[in-house]
């Protein structure tokens, strides 16, 4: 007769049904059974599917990898557990000590700490203007890898990537970049020229503020050093967030559509309100980049925006507590509709110089649009704005 402990363990056993069903089932097993060692070498060469171990990805993290490298149009993708450590996967997997890596000053804050981070083993970064040909043709001389942000954050410069990963390809420079804030709704930048693109799907593509993911897609081959250091270095996410991801971005573009049709309107309403100084939204006849991103957005120029009031820290201060529905949460990519202040958060552990030559002074905010109702937002912004 089997005693108890043992019949606790095996007696529900593991069935798969024999239809399928409609959601794919959350794989929560950190391990997987063989049947032989046969088995084993099959799944190992890829010669037979099936999943080894947590850390090696489950079924949930194939199928969001599926997902991101087909809104991509990509051969294949990676999944992370956050956008840092999908950009930190490329870079372990990329670099080696003695590269160069050249960056648009523009970037998101802590992926500017990254590149400090990896001074200390003896990778080294050039930070250019990403409107400024001539000094990034420059920079790229015998450097491996150029970063940029679709559209950047938080100030929304948008690069020419086409004309840029020319520039970067005819010195041998593989080109990364962060899609996060365009999302493969506004923008496919491997259809641009690009190498590999990488997002924080924590923010549109997941699109409700509950999980932290990333991803990278590009060609199978430029994966697999990025593929190996993720396994091995544990870059990978759990089956749950992934699972989470993927029923988020089944959404993807409705909720951007609707959000970036509200994003166009808040910037004109804010660029013509008198206590607000200066409007970031390349979708804006006044933004610097308006040109480029007609050529490098598509469907709208996205559902991020930024705007400065006097830089004054009680002027914030006061607008957060007039608001009603936007609230402060330092992301952004949710269903609300969410302010951030850079130099607090996202920017706050650059130099003051590197913050002041970014202009992120003390009124700086950037605003994540949602998909609520777009005058309920403008009249939430027009009180809270009629207070200072
Ligand atoms: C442009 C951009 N890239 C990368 C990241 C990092 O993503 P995560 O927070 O998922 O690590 C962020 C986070 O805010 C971001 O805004």
């Amino acid at each position: 007769m089997d005693s108890l402990s043992t019949l606790a363990v095996h007696i529900a056993g593991v069935e798969a049904p024999l239809n399928l069903p409609v959601s794919q089932p959350i794989y929560q097993s950190a391990s997987w059974t063989f049947r032989d060692l046969d088995e084993v070498d099959a799944v190992y060469e890829g010669r037979q599917a099936g999943a080894i171990y947590g850390r090696n990805g489950t079924p949930n993290h194939r199928a969001l990898e599926a997902l991101f490298a087909g809104l991509h149009r990509a051969e294949a993708a990676v999944a992370c557990a956050s956008g840092m450590s999908a950009l930190s996967a490329v870079f372990l997997g990329l670099l080696k000590a003695g590269d160069t890596v050249v960056a648009s000053r523009d970037l998101y804050g802590s992926t500017l700490n990254v590149l400090h981070d990896l001074e200390r083993f003896g990778v080294s970064t050039r930070t250019v203007e990403i409107d400024n040909p001539a000094q990034i043709e420059q920079a790229l001389i015998g450097a491996r890898l150029l970063v940029l942000e679709t559209s950047s954050n938080p100030r929304l410069r948008v690069p020419n990537l086409e004309r840029l990963s020319d520039l970067a390809h005819r010195r041998g420079v593989l080109v990364l970049v962060d899609n996060t804030f365009a999302s493969p709704y506004h923008c496919r930048p491997l259809e641009l020229g690009v190498d590999l693109v990488m997002e924080s799907l924590t923010k549109f593509v997941n699109g409700h503020s509950d999980v932290m993911m990333g991803g990278v897609a590009g060609p199978q081959q430029r994966l697999e050093p990025i593929r190996a250091v993720a396994t091995r270095m544990g870059l990978v996410s759990n089956p749950q967030e992934c699972w989470l991801a993927l029923r988020g971005a089944e959404t993807l573009e409705l909720r951007m559509q609707r959000a970036a049709a509200n994003a166009l309107e808040l910037a004109r309403f804010l660029e013509a309100h008198p206590k607000v100084r200066q409007v970031h939204y390349p979708g804006l006849p006044s933004h610097p980049d308006h040109a480029t991103a007609q050529k490098v957005l598509q469907n709208g120029a996205g559902a991020m925006l930024s705007f400065e009031l006097e830089p004054s820290r009680t002027a914030v201060n006061t607008l957060l507590h007039g608001l009603r529905y936007i609230r402060m949460a330092l992301s952004l990519g949710g269903t609300c509709t969410t302010l951030s202040h850079p130099a607090t958060s996202s920017h706050r552990f650059l130099s003051p110089g590197e913050r002041d030559a970014l202009g992120l002074h003390p009124g700086f905010l950037r605003m994540s649009v949602g998909i609520e109702n777009l005058s309920d937002l403008r009249q939430d912004l027009e009180q809270a704005l009629a207070r200072l």
